[in-house]
């Protein structure tokens, strides 16, 4: 199987998006621009991480985000696993299509779930160098009906044997939430590092953060302590009063975590079609270099 090296970008320096401490609020409309908000008290991650992107809201941008921060970060030379952890029919999996091995068992997360498998059993290349995935289908749902014995430390247990039974081939993984705080998404928040939330720019989607984080605080307080909110992206971003005014109370209320305006480019709602990463189909697009720029923020990017 040849596999796909996803490019490093060349983007022009007026492209990037400026990197800011604290917004301007002085800034008149007409000349302000989108900026990254990294606080003075954001500490870049050390490898190996574990991310989760969650947002119990449909269409939020998590896929996405998932797929573009690893591409960004397999450009980057790092070892990038992605956990499809949403039974959708038309979710990650058939996006970064899994290729199975001849006459090994498809394992996907349900399998790790019901005790079937490893972590690693389950973990099958894409066609991009760099990324590899944990597949899930329709038939996750039989998680949420049948409640396994220790869902909840499903993912957390699976990570943990791993890196006992000799460390994580990965450096990072990535965990792509369904749009429910359901059984599995408790049990990604609760394997993971770091929480990371794409948000779209609407009053409603404002209004659904407000239970995603009561969500996280109880993940924190009764399983995983460790779970931080490291970044929000606003997906599909345009300029208006509104999304200044989001990011306004999204950095009153997070202040530690970065903040990702993410332009909005017709082109990423191509590249699932294509089932490439936006970054191989449209490596011009505004949204990959603001993702490739947030990813080297989060996690500062290595020689390959
Ligand atoms: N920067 C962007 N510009 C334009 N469109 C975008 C951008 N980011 C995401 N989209 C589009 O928004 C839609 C929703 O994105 P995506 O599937 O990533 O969201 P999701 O949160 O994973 O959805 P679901 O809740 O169904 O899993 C898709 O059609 C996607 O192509
Ligand atoms: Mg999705």
């Amino acid at each position: 199987m040849s596999r796909t090296v996803l490019p490093a970008l060349t983007v022009p320096p007026g492209d990037r998006l400026e990197v800011v401490s604290a917004w301007n609020d002085d800034t008149p409309y007409q000349s302000w621009r989108p900026q990254i908000l990294v606080p003075a008290t954001f500490r870049p991650g050390t490898t190996s991480r574990v991310f989760v992107v969650v947002n119990q809201k449909g269409g939020a941008g998590k896929t996405t985000t998932v797929v573009e921060l690893a591409a960004a970060w397999a450009a980057a030379g790092y070892r990038v696993r992605v956990i499809d952890a949403d039974d959708q029919e038309a979710a990650l999996s058939q996006w970064l299509i899994p290729q199975y091995a001849e006459g090994a068992a498809p394992h996907s997360l349900r399998s790790v779930f019901f005790s079937e498998c490893s972590l690693l059993e389950a973990t099958h290349p894409t066609l991009f160098e760099g990324i590899d995935i944990v597949p899930s289908g329709l038939d996750l749902k039989r998680v949420e009906y049948e409640r396994p014995i220790g869902s909840e430390q499903a993912l957390a247990s699976a990570l943990a044997r791993e890196a006992e039974q000799g460390g994580s081939p990965y450096d990072i993984t990535l965990i792509d939430c369904a749009p429910s705080l359901g059984l599995v998404s408790v049990a990604a928040m609760s394997a993971a590092d770091d929480a990371v939330v794409p948000l779209g720019v609407g009053g409603l989607d404002m209004k659904a953060l407000a239970s995603l984080d009561r969500t996280i605080r109880v993940v924190q307080e009764r399983n995983n302590p460790k779970l931080t909110l490291a970044a929000v992206f606003l997906t599909a971003w345009d300029k208006s009063g509104f999304a200044r005014q989001l990011a306004g109370k999204l950095s009153e209320d997070y202040p530690d975590a970065v903040i990702v305006p993410v332009r909005r480019s017709i082109r990423a709602a191509e590249a699932p079609v294509a089932e490439q990463p936006v970054r191989l189909w449209a490596p011009e697009s505004t949204a990959v270099s603001d993702y490739d720029q947030a990813a080297g923020i989060i996690l500062p990017g290595r020689a390959a």
